[in-house]
């Protein structure tokens, strides 16, 4: 069976100007190669992470996008050895020429906060409750750097007033639980930036939080990424938030990188079925449909309701402890035919866009038909999406199968 993921073409994500001279791959500051997380349950192994490649250029974000439970954590904590002590894990991630999964516990502390660092999922967890922001970030600090307290201190209050805290001085005295929720996530930025890393991995930086604080948020992480450099790995649910600031994407499904490529590429021109059920699942403002590129102001969760439909994805997500066979996303996706529960596609590069890939067994160009159908369907009448997966069109792929149908019978 091939391997979805283990593409060694052409890296899907572009390095910026200046960097494709001589080999381009050689420039990346990360770079992921075939790796698999697999977590020991009492049901079986989970496959978390199984196969993912990708590369990250210095002063670039690479968005992970994907439904609850697609990996994009677990993936990211592997970035930084914080998978759980039985995890298996392998494959190879090349950090600014060094091999990370070689590094024992002690080499990684040392990276960890200093070039290397994350922003958790869950800020309040991650904030010490009984200890002042104050205290954190010179702890944070001085983990890394031989400075004096004074001038650590003096740090910690740049810190805070580069992510925005008004009056950041007196706010060092301040405990987490005095914080909104808005300014936890800044003091918990300002943590990740003490030691200005090379990489920064942010989990969900904005989730949870109200618009306006999202788009504070989002912004500040922009501006810092000029000024300091640093790539920043975006891991989100969110295709709004992606394509606010996200120069390239890596969409996961299962476990797995099913489609990646430069956020206009994806967004404006998907390739992969799951991708175009992302897309679906989003609003689409007045004026057009979701995801314009980074400068655009873009869809995002907290736009839910106000204007647009939505249109979850049908079906559960894939098990990861006995993934469907073939794709697997064939039992939810309205394109899969007889084949699709057999044959385990791999992540190709489309024929015009060598940088965007995709794993789906339809032929390009037949994909290329089916997403200006699903574009016309979005933005058109109810009559138009009640034909977009019509008799018609599934005789036309080649099967007469009710494609549920098909999905529920080959799972397993
Ligand atoms: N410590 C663990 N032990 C067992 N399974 C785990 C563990 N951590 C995560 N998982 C499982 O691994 C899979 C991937 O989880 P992960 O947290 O990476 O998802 P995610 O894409 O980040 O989802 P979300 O959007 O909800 O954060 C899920 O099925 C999850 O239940
Ligand atoms: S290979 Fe088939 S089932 Fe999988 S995404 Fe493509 S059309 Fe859907
Ligand atoms: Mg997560």
């Amino acid at each position: 069976m091939s391997d979805p993921n283990s593409d060694r073409g052409r890296g899907g994500v572009a390095a910026p100007e200046g960097q494709l001279d001589g080999d381009p791959r050689a420039s990346a500051l990360l770079r992921v190669e075939d790796l698999r997380v697999q977590l020991p349950t009492e049901d079986g192994l989970l496959g978390a992470v199984d196969g993912i490649s990708y590369e990250l250029h210095a002063g670039r974000t690479l968005g992970i996008v994907g439904e609850s439970g697609s990996g994009k954590t677990v993936s990211a904590l592997a970035l930084m050895g914080l998978n759980p002590k039985h995890a298996r894990v392998s494959g190879r991630i090349d950090f600014d020429g060094r091999e990370l999964l070689a590094l024992d516990s002690q080499q990684l502390r040392a990276l960890r906060g200093d070039e290397l660092a994350m922003i958790f999922q869950d800020p309040l967890s991650s904030l010490h409750p009984l200890h002042r922001v104050g205290w954190q970030l010179v702890e944070a600090i001085r983990a890394h750097r031989d400075v004096a307290k004074a001038a650590a201190r003096e740090r910690a209050a740049e810190l805070l007033d580069l992510v925005g805290i008004p009056d950041a001085r007196a706010r060092l005295h301040a405990y987490p639980h005095e914080l909104s929720g808005g300014q936890r996530q800044r003091v918990m930025i300002a943590m990740a930036l003490a030691n200005e890393p090379k990489l920064l991995i942010a989990d969900e930086p904005t989730t949870a939080l109200d618009v306006t604080v999202q788009a504070q948020i989002l912004a500040l992480l922009a501006r810092l990424q000029r000024e300091l450099g640093m790539a920043i790995l975006l891991v989100t649910h969110d295709l709004g938030v992606v394509a606010e600031i996200a120069d390239e994407v890596a969409v996961m499904y299962a476990g797995r990188i099913v489609e990646r490529g430069s956020t206009e590429q994806v967004l404006t021109a998907p390739s992969h079925p799951y991708t175009w059920g992302l897309l679906r699942s989003i609003p689409r403002l007045e004026g057009g449909a979701a995801g314009h590129g980074p400068a655009s102001r873009a869809p995002r969760d907290s736009d839910r309701g106000a204007v647009g439909e939505l249109e979850p994805i049908a079906g559960r997500p894939a098990s990861l402890i006995s993934p469907p066979s073939g794709c697997r996303f064939h039992p939810r996706c309205p394109y899969a035919l007889p084949d699709h529960a057999r044959i385990d596609p791999a992540l190709a590069p489309l024929p015009d866009d060598p940088a965007h890939l995709a794993a789906c067994l339809l032929a390009p160009e037949e994909r290329t038909r089916l997403w200006s159908k699903e574009e016309r369907a979005r933005l058109g009448s109810d009559e138009e999406r009640a034909h977009l997966w019509s008799d018609e069109e599934r005789t036309r792929l080649g099967s007469d199968e009710e494609p549920a149908r098909l999905g529920d019978e080959t799972h397993g």
